[in-house]
């Protein structure tokens, strides 16, 4: 069957789960931080695969990665060892704070994974204790368990009642957590920059005092770095700006540089699952370690976190400075290549629209706030021309 460019749009609709209200956009290339669409139009892409691009889009060193492993070998199984998983499990635990590494596939996976070790840790040293204190407006993925880590709930409604074991406080209090914690609890999970509900930063005080709490009561700290870390922020992983170290943290998104990765890393004392109590059949695999060895060693051979903390404090002078001249927006956030600003008004998706219109790709967390998480490999010029392209809008509005 020959497929029109117009076919795309009534595929989907015919035959895709009504799962995603996506934009009219069929991107068929990529290439840094450009794509283009079928009709052969580019774009600036400020989103890069929701955090997944961190080097842009087909990187030279994460194609020759995988072109490279397609031809050796592309899948065999955990029961054996293979050489490109425990490559990027070295390069990962010598350049964190973690001592041990568990592959999967996704983000959610990642999540899932850590929230067994924390289960079997309070049945090991907290009687039993299986709840989990996460944060108000959190994001920890899709399954059902880090559905129910996620403090939103307007993502559970339609699939309750949510597993058991999960509460969530609110972000940045400190009090609020401690008074949550009872002889159930068995870890708290946060964000230390949340990201899909729109870019908003933990305090300082509020992860010291945390991660202080959890040690006077035995709990597991774990950091869901899956948007933040890989250089991110200004810091291979987002913690590092707060000199407090978690004893689980999980990595997915841009870990691979676009092929579908998680993890899950721990230090050594809370490494407790053993062998029969966690698998995986596609996790570590021989391609997707191959890319992420390929990205994690352009990401810290370049200094690519101090680069993101360059542009993104330049990208964040130069939203404050749009701020200043259009009453429309209300606040700035960010850290690093984390951006967000929220309007005064419901207008996001139509800035989002007006954007495509225009050749650049944002991203609306909510009706009201506009996100950005372009590949670290932006330059000061790409930077320009988003933020001239959002001022043209905001005029327009
Ligand atoms: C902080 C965080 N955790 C977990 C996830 C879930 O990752 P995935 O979609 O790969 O399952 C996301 C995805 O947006 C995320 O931002």
């Amino acid at each position: 069957m020959q497929l029109t460019t117009q076919n795309w749009q009534e595929l989907e609709a015919k035959y895709y789960m009504r799962t995603f209200n996506r934009l009219p956009l069929v991107l068929v290339r990529g290439e840094g931080a450009r794509v283009w669409d079928d009709k052969g139009n580019s774009y600036l892409d400020m989103v890069a695969g929701l955090a997944v691009n961190v080097l842009g889009h087909c990187h030279p060193a994460v194609v020759e990665a995988i072109t490279h492993q397609a031809r050796t070998l592309i899948h065999t199984t955990n029961l054996y060892y293979t050489t490109p998983q425990l490559e990027l499990a070295q390069l990962l635990i010598e350049n964190s704070c973690a001592d041990r590494i568990f592959f999967a596939n996704s983000g959610a996976e990642a999540n899932e994974g850590a929230l067994k070790l924390a289960r079997k840790w309070g049945r090991l040293n907290r009687n039993g204790a299986y709840e989990v204190i996460t944060a108000d407006n959190s994001f920890h993925g899709r399954t059902l368990a880090t559905l129910a880590a996620t403090g939103q709930p307007k993502y559970h409604k339609p699939f309750e009642p949510m597993p058991a074991g999960f509460v969530s406080v609110p972000f940045n209090d400190l009090a609020a957590l401690k008074a949550a914690t009872g002889p159930q609890t068995c870890a708290v999970m946060l964000e230390v920059v949340q990201g899909e509900s729109g870019i908003h930063l933990a305090n300082h005080d509020y992860l010291v005092g945390v991660r202080q709490w959890c040690n006077e009561q035995g709990l597991l700290l774990i950091f869901d770095e899956i948007q933040a870390g890989m250089g991110r922020t200004g810091k291979f992983l987002s913690f590092e700006h707060h000199g407090v170290e978690p004893d689980v943290f999980t990595l997915a998104k841009g870990l691979a540089g676009g092929v579908p990765i998680g993890a899950f890393l721990s230090k050594e004392a809370v490494s407790i699952l053993s062998a029969g109590d966690h698998g995986s059949t596609f996790g570590g695999s021989p391609l997707a370690c191959a890319a992420g060895v390929a990205t994690v060693g352009t990401i810290l051979r370049e200094d690519l976190a101090v680069h993101s903390a360059e542009i993104g404090a330049y990208a964040l002078a130069k939203l404050r400075d749009l701020q200043s001249r259009h009453d429309l927006i209300a606040e700035v956030r960010g850290m690093g290549l984390m951006l967000a600003f929220d309007l005064k008004t419901e207008s996001a998706a139509k800035v989002v629209t007006e954007g495509l219109k225009r050749g650049l790709i944002l991203n609306n967390t909510g009706p009201q706030t506009i996100r950005m998480v372009p590949p670290l490999i932006i330059g000061k010029a790409e930077v320009d021309e988003a933020i001239a392209t959002i001022d043209l809008i905001l005029a327009e509005l």
